[in-house]
């Protein structure tokens, strides 16, 4: 969305027709909320700022298939490492020569999905935050074989886009996630040992802390599962650290599908 909005001609890339189409619904959903303010009493340039961005935007059920005129790819597929291997592997046998590959991972080492790849000075890391079209930041990641050249093109493309990007070496969360995963797990572990109900620990962080969202809201809106898979791996990788350490209520509503607002419910019910 934000970067067909900013004139880049985007192909999204899904498993299936109907993903596509809810995720395209979506996308003229959000545009809507985004031009309401921008364009507020021109109607007009609203809709015509609309039908100018989704005329950037096609979808494809076949990434290979788009890959060979694409300049840049952001892989955000599921956050299994294998998988972005697997994917990442075959689009680099059919991406042009000056191809850069990209990944939104939240958690994975960019080094370890570069290493699946024969473009490893063409790989970097771009981490944007939900809602993105809100969100300002965009982490930039360079792991020692990408490119000055491809780090610049990463940046500028931040840029374009109307983020504002930052740079971070290729460690476990890079900057957002390391400080905020631990944080809501914090939360969760103060809730399970029933120190405090989860409404006012989320009260206390938006009014004591100026936070927009509560941790379990916000546990909620990024998805459980996601936040289950950045904790398992990071404790893989450390299994020592206390601030890595797995929770059995995260898990269990995991294991009860309950993974927050997308299925309607998680901490919390949603109608
Ligand atoms: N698309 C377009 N616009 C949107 C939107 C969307 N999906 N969601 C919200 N907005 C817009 C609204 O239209 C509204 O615009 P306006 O100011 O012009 O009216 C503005 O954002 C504020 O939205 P609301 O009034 O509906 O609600 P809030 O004031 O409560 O803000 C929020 C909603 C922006 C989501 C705010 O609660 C917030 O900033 N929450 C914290 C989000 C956060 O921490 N994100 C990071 C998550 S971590 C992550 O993503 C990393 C990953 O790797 C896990």
């Amino acid at each position: 969305q934000v970067a067909a909005a900013s004139g880049h001609s985007v192909v999204l890339v899904d498993q299936s027709e109907e993903i596509l189409k809810k995720s395209t619904k979506g996308i003229e959903e959000s545009l809507k909320r985004v031009t309401k303010k921008k364009f507020a009493d021109k109607p007009e340039a609203s809709t015509e700022f609309i039908e100018k961005t989704l005329k950037n935007l096609t979808t494809s059920t076949d990434a290979v298939a788009v890959v060979h005129s694409t300049d840049l790819v952001i892989e955000a597929i599921v956050e299994n490492q294998e998988m972005k291997n697997e994917l990442f592997k075959r689009l680099d046998k059919f991406a042009p020569e000056h191809t850069i590959f990209a990944s939104n991972t939240s958690s994975l080492q960019i080094t370890q999905l570069a290493n699946s790849t024969t473009r490893q000075d063409r790989f970097g890391g771009l981490h944007f935050f939900n809602p993105v079209p809100v969100m300002k930041l965009v982490e930039v990641i360079k792991t020692p074989m990408t490119s000055q050249k491809t780090f610049e093109s990463l940046v500028e493309f931040s840029k374009a886009v109307g983020k504002s990007p930052v740079s971070c070496k290729d460690t476990p969360g890079f900057i957002v996630n390391r400080l905020l995963v631990p944080y809501m797990l914090e939360a969760v572990r103060l809730f399970e040992r029933g120190d405090a109900s989860k409404e006012d620990i989320d009260v206390a962080m938006k009014l004591g802390a100026g936070y927009p969202m509560g941790p379990f809201e916000l546990l909620d809106y990024v998805g459980l599962d996601t936040s289950k898979y950045i904790i398992d791996g990071w404790h893989s990788l450390e299994p020592d650290n206390p601030l890595f350490a797995p929770s059995p209520l995260l898990n269990k509503l995991v294991e009860e599908k309950k993974l927050g607002k997308k299925t309607g419910e998680g901490f919390y019910k949603y109608k």
